[in-house]
């Protein structure tokens, strides 16, 4: 048996494949709220639900890489939704399970296709999942398919992970199916972080599907 490293930002920014995140998930899931989130002052969900209120998003809401449910506890300040979640991690969605703030709850692999219905959400959000070691940009398509024609997605991407992975690209490949696009840059840590990330930044790409 070799031993585990404990789980990281840094040990999930080396992930390589979506069967990684599922291990590195299930061992963090426990601690992510307490020893990641509020230790390191993350405020990425509440910058991503902040600017999806501000830009008049609505529901239903789908929450992509749901994990603890973080994005929905910032969401619910807002009067918006209802929310469902996804994740390729059931031990992080049973944590955002306790906090009662998501309608469904649907285990998927953002890689691969959704099982979900074309045209069902009015807005979709992401905080942290387009990132290092986790989802590249091919998944916009689906997200874009299962969001209804003038619906609202405010997603977040890694700085690094945006120019590593052709982000850049692939919004302009979606130019015919996207209206309205905006790259907001934001800081994923506030004031109180400390640490080799703490000045960890990205975008928060902000556009509508185009209407029919
Ligand atoms: C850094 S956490 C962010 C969780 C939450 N949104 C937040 O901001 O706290 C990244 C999440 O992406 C999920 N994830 C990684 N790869 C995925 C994939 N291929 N499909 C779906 N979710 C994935 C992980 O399970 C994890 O919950």
């Amino acid at each position: 048996m070799c031993p585990k490293n404990s789980p990281s930002l840094d040990a999930a920014y080396s992930l390589e494949t979506p069967q990684d995140s599922v291990r590195l998930y299930a061992d963090w899931a426990d601690t992510y709220d307490s020893n990641f989130a509020q230790s390191s002052d993350y405020i990425l969900p509440a910058q991503v639900a902040h600017h999806f209120a501000v830009s008049g998003g609505n529901g239903p809401i789908l929450d992509v890489g749901a994990g603890t449910g973080l994005c929905a506890v910032e969401l619910a300040k807002y009067n918006v939704g209802p929310i469902d979640a996804t994740d390729i991690s059931p031990d992080m969605l049973e944590i955002a399970r306790t906090k009662s703030l998501y309608h469904a709850l649907i285990v998927a692999d953002l890689t691969k296709s959704l099982p979900i219905p074309d045209a069902t959400y009015c807005g979709i959000v992401s905080s942290g999942t387009f990132t290092n070691g986790h989802v590249g940009p091919d998944a916009f398509d689906e997200l874009v398919r299962i969001t209804r024609p003038g619906g609202l997605l405010v997603l977040s991407i890694n700085a690094q992970h945006f120019a590593a992975a052709g982000f850049e690209a692939k919004l302009a490949g979606l130019s015919t199916q996207i209206s309205d696009l905006t790259l907001t840059a934001v800081r994923f840590y506030g004031p109180n972080s400390t640490g080799p990330h703490k000045d960890d930044t990205g975008f928060l790409a902000t556009f509508r599907r185009a209407p029919d």
